[in-house]
């Protein structure tokens, strides 16, 4: 069992990062995935050598960096993360890949903002750990092999569509979907921070966040906080009732929604007749980056089974409708 913090009012990142489970049995859910990279693990480990590549993909806060991590720890390797968006130019990815220990797991965040220039430059690295550099310009440019330390890649993403099909084949050790949680694995992943932060959070408590937390880790870590908040500083004990006021108060309702998806479904329902609507024409009429509204707020509501999405765009479903008839 974990040791409980010693200091849970300590700054909000590093509570995030104490709550991140390290070891794999700490680590709810996503059994297969969990089993499979074992393996991929254990056999790398016999052999003395690193795993194959591997991709996780999957909405936001779902446990993709804290497998990254997992991985890492579990070969006991050093991790270097990166970004997607860190890594704009050829000398970016040459003086990361260059400048690993040997070994090191890499951990490339949305990984689906490397250009095709980089990605390019990436494949030799990634096949027969080389980088390809180029020396001088014009007639008298040549190309240097340059031979890299070995290490494995840990792609994570948001955006698996937006990957281009030779770096997704590059994953030679899987493509991993992380989906969203069930609610009993919410239940044990409010349990476990509870304990860690010293709550005593009786299982309807538990049972009220889990069912809030838009089957997201993350969101269930955040609004346990937020409810340990509320009953701070009203100086009452988590109840079912408080959980009740605290998630009215914070505009949370009993599905998890937030007043940010009632607008959507509302305006898919008035300014759309309840659709098809074309995304960009909807992200518009919510003033929102038509991102936003697929990555952030759709996945959930189709995971609802209250929006569609079509060849012609969103459709408010029978059970979207009767959501906003409640
Ligand atoms: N399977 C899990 N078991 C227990 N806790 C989890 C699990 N997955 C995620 N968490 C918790 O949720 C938090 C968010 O997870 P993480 O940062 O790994 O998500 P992510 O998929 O990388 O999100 P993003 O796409 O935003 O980067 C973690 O700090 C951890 O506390
Ligand atoms: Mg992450």
């Amino acid at each position: 069992m974990s040791t409980p913090l010693r200091n849970p009012d300590s700054l909000p990142q590093a509570l995030d990062a104490a709550l991140r489970p390290v070891r794999w049995d700490d680590y709810v859910g996503q059994k297969q995935i969990k089993a499979n990279i074992r393996i991929a693990i254990d056999a790398a480990k016999k052999r003395g050598g690193m795993p194959e590549h591997i991709l996780f993909y999957g909405p936001p806060g779902v446990g993709k960096t804290t497998l990254a991590h997992l991985v890492a720890a579990t070969l006991e390797s050093p991790l270097k993360s990166t970004s997607g968006v860190a890594i704009e130019r050829a000398g970016d990815l040459a003086a990361i890949l260059t400048s690993l220990e040997p070994n090191t797991v890499l951990f490339i965040d949305e990984i689906h903002r490397l250009s095709r220039k980089i990605e390019e430059l990436l494949y030799p690295a990634l096949e027969s750990g080389h980088l390809d550099i180029v020396l001088g310009k014009g007639p008298s440019a040549r190309t240097v092999e340059l031979s890299l330390p070995p290490f494995m890649l840990v792609g994570a993403t948001t955006r698996v569509a937006e990957l281009s099909g030779p770096l997704r084949s590059r994953f030679g050790g899987g493509v991993y979907q992380l989906d969203f949680y069930s609610d009993d694995d919410l239940r044990d992943i409010i349990r476990r921070s509870a304990l860690l932060l010293e709550l005593s959070a009786p299982e309807e408590v538990i049972e009220r966040i889990a069912a809030r937390s838009r089957a997201t880790p993350r969101v269930a870590n955040a609004l346990l906080k937020r409810v340990r908040d509320f009953s701070e500083v009203h100086e009452r004990a988590l109840s079912a009732a408080l959980c009740d006021e605290a998630c009215t108060l914070f505009g949370i309702d009993s599905c998890g929604l937030t007043k940010d998806d009632r607008r959507y479904l509302i305006t898919l329902a008035e300014g759309f007749r309840g659709g098809p609507a074309g995304i960009r024409a909807l992200a518009a009429a919510l003033h929102e980056d038509p991102d936003t509204v697929e990555y952030m707020y759709e996945p959930f509501l189709l995971r609802l089974g209250f929006i569609e999405r079509s060849s012609r765009g969103r459709i408010l479903t029978l059970k979207g409708r009767s959501y906003l008839q409640n």
